[in-house]
């Protein structure tokens, strides 16, 4: 039979994933049988976001919220909420408040909402994700224009008023890296001046082959961590590129020549195993610092149903989990089982 993530890491962290709407709704029993099989952690990974359930100025749409923890519950999985407060996938109608006490109110009711009604029942919150530029500056989002640079410490206040019970994270990418991890320890540095309580640190983990940056991984965790900050990698996945390709604007060159993504009809052997050996890498990694990682949340369940696929371009066809579009475990899950 094949192992388990949870039970091989159950004394070390939990092991999360992502679920897409479809799965939420269980019209997915490949996904159903390996979630229940390999996880005790999970993330929405869009029904929680403002746009989906906070359509309409006071609409809220809970139902595939409510139905995540329902299925939560029954398939007893600690859910991570994610997320409350994020420039991206914002609601068209915040998107257009025009006045800062109408934004305001939009900010604080949202809060309010979404964290009351699921205090108790989600483990953590990604209260706000994605708060900072790569140089370590605050990114010029419609919440820092508008409400200026202290929105981040009120929403973590906001959420601790309305679920008091819930571990509080800060979330976001490339906060591994040194300059913008030293922006993201001095915005945590801000909320904890201001007497505001903060839980942890996500750090999205959305790395690529060949390139995992593991020395500042592990530099991060003991800076965070020295903060007496809990650390989770919340949104695990490592995409894979074609050999030699260089550079940042994928979705560009991509789009400028569909031929750089080589890779429609399965990985070659030598890429399959650079993946697996990433993520062996990882895990000793992670492994190394188990007291101070509180969960590894990979951003899917399999290949088919990764973002990679949509994202930057629309079509590609990426292998970026432990599973693959079959739902069988890849080179890279038996290297992950036999770090422990
Ligand atoms: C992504 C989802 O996976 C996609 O389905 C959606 O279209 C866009 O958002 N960082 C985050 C996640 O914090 O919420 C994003 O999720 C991926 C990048």
């Amino acid at each position: 039979t094949t192992p388990s993530l949870k039970r091989t890491f159950q004394n070390d962290f939990m092991i999360g994933a992502a679920l897409n709407t479809q799965q939420i709704m269980e019209r997915d029993t490949n996904a159903s049988r390996l979630v229940a099989q390999q996880f005790n952690a999970v993330t929405p990974e869009n029904v929680m976001k403002a746009m989906i359930i906070h359509p309409q100025w006071n609409t809220y749409n809970f139902e595939w919220a409510d139905k995540l923890i329902e299925y939560g519950k029954k398939n007893n999985l600690q859910i991570n909420g994610h997320t409350l407060i994020w420039h991206s996938q914002m609601p068209a109608f915040a998107r257009r408040l025009q006045s800062t006490d109408s934004f305001r109110l939009f900010f604080t009711d949202h809060i309010t909402t979404v964290a009351s009604r699921y205090r108790d029942k989600v483990y953590s919150w990604d209260v706000v994700n994605e708060a900072l530029n790569e140089d370590g500056t605050m990114r010029r989002s419609p919440f820092f224009t508008k409400l200026g640079e202290d929105y981040v410490t009120e929403a973590f206040r906001l959420t601790q008023a309305a679920a008091p019970n819930t571990q509080l994270y800060y979330n976001d990418y490339n906060n591994e890296r040194p300059a913008k991890r030293a922006g993201c320890i001095a915005l945590i540095n801000k909320i904890k001046a201001a007497g505001v309580r903060i839980d942890g640190v996500g750090i999205q983990g959305h790395w690529q082959v060949g390139k995992v940056p593991l020395k500042d991984i592990e530099e991060s965790i003991l800076q965070y961590s020295a903060l007496g900050l809990k650390l989770a990698f919340t949104e695990l996945d490592i995409e894979v590129l074609p050999r030699n390709f260089q550079g940042a604007d994928v979705g560009q060159r991509m789009k400028a020549d569909p031929s750089l993504n080589p890779y429609t009809s399965g990985l070659p052997d030598d890429v399959q195993q650079q993946l697996a050996s990433d993520y062996e890498a990882l895990f000793q990694l992670f492994l190394k610092h188990r007291d101070k990682i509180e969960r590894v949340t990979f951003w899917g369940v399999n290949d088919g149903a990764s973002w990679l696929n949509d994202w930057p371009v629309r079509g590609r066809t990426n292998y970026p989990l432990l599973f693959d579009r079959a739902f069988n475990p890849k080179p890279a899950f038996y290297k992950v089982i036999a770090t422990r």
